[in-house]
């Protein structure tokens, strides 16, 4: 299965064999290209995905140690993401699919990051709790032995890569922000500035980081406008802080609340040195068995894409030639809870891209 990622700034190809083993993993970063304007130009986004998207393939193919012919299926990602950019890998997945005349499988964004927490180890229990931390999306699932996911909470506002972007963005570190921030929080000689935390009812399985960013702001005014780096560290560090507890303490409360004992944290912002580590900790503490993806798969790539659309065609779901982008569609829980978003597929869902 050759998976085909370009939902942001990522161009990805990847293979998995049979039995779902990664047999390749190309990434191509447009960082580069975005880092000017502090954020994804989809204009641009586009324009290098076609650029570089036939080249990516053919390294996944080459890497592989295989021919295009000997593929058997095909995946895409066909949402949520930046219309322009999803459009080059679904048209070019299509024209590959039709000329090898192999199956083609759309696959949902969030379906795959969800699905690289059994990339490394496929035997990871069923049910149980994903947290998926991206750019866009912050959602705590439970995660049935089946495949279906039900929504247990979701952000109210940012995203915690998101919050990690634009705090990075407030301190004047490069884009992306999570790991700017990551990276300048581990040189902290002095202790972290304090940040408050979301606070919510006890059984409340919601997020928000508006009040935090508000806060950066804040202490940012009262300080001078050149900052030492220093200043800059301890900031960074507290903010970062204030995001891993809240995403921690949710996680293991709804580890707690769903009545299962296994945890996978997916998405770019499980990349986070600190979330890790913390993470480790807790569920070490608490007997919960934790998946945290190896680094190559935490942000975005295609390995997880040809893994979720492996898994698609094993449920016996016919793929279909009419696949068309769904620049805002959400992930699929089956059943979800009043007020929250409505399944991928079904009608009314609402955009947390
Ligand atoms: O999953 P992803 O690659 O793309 C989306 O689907 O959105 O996630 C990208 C997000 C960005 O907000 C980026 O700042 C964040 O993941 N991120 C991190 C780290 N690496 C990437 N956030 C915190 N710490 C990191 N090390
Ligand atoms: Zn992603």
């Amino acid at each position: 299965m050759l998976g085909i990622e370009s939902s942001c700034d990522e161009t990805g190809a990847a293979i998995v064999g049979v039995h779902g083993e990664v047999l390749s993993n190309v990434v191509s970063s447009q960082s580069p290209i975005h880092t000017k304007y502090g954020g994804v130009v989809p204009e641009l986004a586009a324009r290098a995905h076609l650029g570089i998207m036939d080249l990516v393939v053919t390294q996944a193919i080459e890497q592989a140690r295989l021919t295009r012919g000997d593929l058997g299926a095909l995946a895409v990602t066909t949402g949520p993401g930046l219309a322009g950019a999803l459009l080059v890998g679904v048209n070019y997945a299509k024209a590959f699919s039709y000329a090898l005349r192999v199956p083609l499988v759309g696959v949902n964004h969030l379906e795959g990051h969800i699905a690289s927490a059994w990339l490394a180890d496929a035997s990871f229990p069923l049910p149980c709790v994903v947290l998926v931390v991206s750019g866009g999306h912050t959602h705590l699932y439970r995660r049935e032995r089946a495949g279906d996911c039900q929504l247990l909470g979701c952000t109210r506002d940012d995203a915690a890569g998101e919050a990690f972007d634009k705090g990075a963005q407030m301190l004047g570190l490069e884009y992306p922000g999570g790991p700017a921030i990551d990276r300048v929080a581990r040189q902290a000689k002095a202790k972290p500035t304090v940040f408050p935390r979301f606070r919510s009812p006890k059984n409340n399985l919601e997020f928000s980081f508006s009040g935090l960013k508000t806060s950066l702001l804040y202490r940012l005014r009262a300080l001078p406008e050149r900052l030492t780096s220093e200043q800059v560290s301890c900031l960074a560090a507290g903010y970062q802080e204030a995001i891993v507890q809240v995403l921690v303490q949710k996680a293991f409360a709804a580890v707690a609340q769903a009545g299962v004992s296994a945890l996978a944290v997916v998405g770019g912002v499980s990349a986070n040195s600190r979330l890790r580590t913390v993470l480790q900790e807790h569920a070490r503490r608490e007997g919960v068995q934790l998946s945290l993806p190896p680094m190559a798969f935490c942000t975005d790539n295609a390995a997880m894409i040809a893994a979720a659309g492996r898994q698609t065609l094993l449920n016996g779901i016919n793929p279909s030639s009419e696949i068309e982008i769904r620049p805002t569609m959400t992930t699929g829980p089956r059943a979800p809870r009043a007020g929250y978003p409505a399944p991928f597929g079904m009608k009314g869902d609402s955009s947390h891209s």
